[in-house]
């Protein structure tokens, strides 16, 4: 299944989804890296692992619909299947995520459906929760509202920070996005007509 994956800034989750891909046993390939903001260090780690990068710089264009169909052109070139949106900040236009459904897998730091948006983490802090974590879901038109494909929960010390959380989430999110992916990539899991997951209960 040929990849892409969409990215705003470092890239960890990249470079986790770069390494489980290039194992013999995966499923996936990733084709081609896009970020909306350009010298990011997530560009750096797709041309050192060989990938191509595109770089579609959201503030050049004067709508989201117009930035959404030149990142839609450049997934049509090359021949995407399934779409990753790594640490991607941008929020995608409902005629994008229609035309892409099923195929946009997205993670959040946190345990969907709680904490919900930006800053999850310091969420959760705040909430004073035990446990927290990480959700790889499909992209729906609601925000973070998308069906769930993998979870991975992660206690909260009492002498955590956003920091601190934050990095133990990000470990998470580098075993959950690769699970997410495969699961999808191989068929074993796809979103169904009702908006829910669907296992393949292969005979
Ligand atoms: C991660 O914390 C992820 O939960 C959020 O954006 C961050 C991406 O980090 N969506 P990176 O660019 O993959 O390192």
């Amino acid at each position: 299944t040929k990849v892409a994956v969409l990215i705003s800034g470092t890239g960890t989750n990249l470079q986790a989804l770069m390494e489980q891909t290039k194992k013999p046993s995966s499923s996936a390939e990733i084709v081609v890296v896009i970020s909306n903001r350009p010298g990011v260090l997530g560009l750096k780690r797709a041309s050192m692992a060989g990938i191509q990068t595109r770089v579609v710089d959201h503030k050049l264009y004067g709508s989201r619909a117009e930035f959404d169909s030149t990142i839609d052109r450049v997934l049509e070139e090359f021949g995407v299947e399934l779409v990753c949106l790594a640490g991607f900040m941008r929020i995608l236009t409902g005629p994008f995520v229609r035309k892409w459904n099923g195929k946009l897998l997205n993670i959040h730091p946190s345990l969907l459906p709680s904490f919900k948006g930006v800053n999850a983490q310091k969420q959760a802090l705040l909430a004073r929760v035990r446990v927290t974590g990480c959700s790889v879901h499909f992209v729906a038109e609601e925000v973070d509202a998308g069906a769930i494909i993998v979870q991975e929960a992660v206690p909260i010390l009492t002498n955590d920070t956003e920091d601190s959380l934050s990095e133990r989430i990000r470990e998470a999110e580098h075993r959950a996005f690769p699970t997410a992916l495969e699961l999808v990539a191989s068929g074993a899991v796809r979103l169904g007509e009702d908006g829910h997951i669907i296992w393949n209960q292969s005979a």
